[in-house]
């Protein structure tokens, strides 16, 4: 028997210290939130995604009244990309999210368990890592590759 240490990767920065093109893919994930429908939870959630070709896709999420039939702001924006450019990788995917006050989470908000996965097929699909940025007003924790966020992934192929 032995202890298997698995290791993740993430950066901790600033907005100052983004590139012009992350900043922008944070900015454009926190404008998402204003389009979030959550009249539930009142966590309004923003994604921003970059497709290979520099297409800016949006998401945020949207519930509903049965609750599970809602979407979360990641799934909703990779979901619309694969709808609309379905073959175009995803080099980038931020995300934002605003409290029931209204304010920017002071930490980074992280992407629940379900769009971990999809993430991670999304990633397999078009072979190409994904730079992802989680924003909190405090810190932004910045990621290549989904293994960082999930560790042994689900994978059937
Ligand atoms: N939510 C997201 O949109 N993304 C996440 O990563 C976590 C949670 C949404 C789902 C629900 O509408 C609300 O936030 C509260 O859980």
């Amino acid at each position: 028997m032995k202890d298997v240490e698995v290791k993740i990767k993430i950066r901790e920065c600033q907005m100052e210290e983004l590139s012009d093109i992350d900043r922008a893919m944070v900015n454009i994930a926190v404008e998402a939130t204003d389009s979030s429908y959550a009249p539930y939870s009142h966590f309004h959630v923003g994604a921003a995604l970059l497709l290979a070709d520099n297409t800016i896709i949006r998401g945020c999420n949207q519930e509903n009244a049965a609750f599970p039939a809602g979407l979360c702001a990641e799934r909703s924006a990779i979901f619309a990309a694969g709808a609309q450019h379905p073959d175009q990788a995803v080099k980038t995917l931020a995300i934002a999210a605003r409290d029931h006050n209204g304010e920017l989470t002071e930490e980074p908000i992280s992407p629940c368990g379900t769009c971990r996965q999809v993430m991670i097929e999304t990633e397999k699909r078009f072979g190409l890592p994904i730079h992802i940025l989680l924003y909190g007003q405090k810190r932004i924790y910045m990621m290549d590759g989904t293994e960082n966020l999930m560790p042994l992934s689900f994978s059937d192929f």
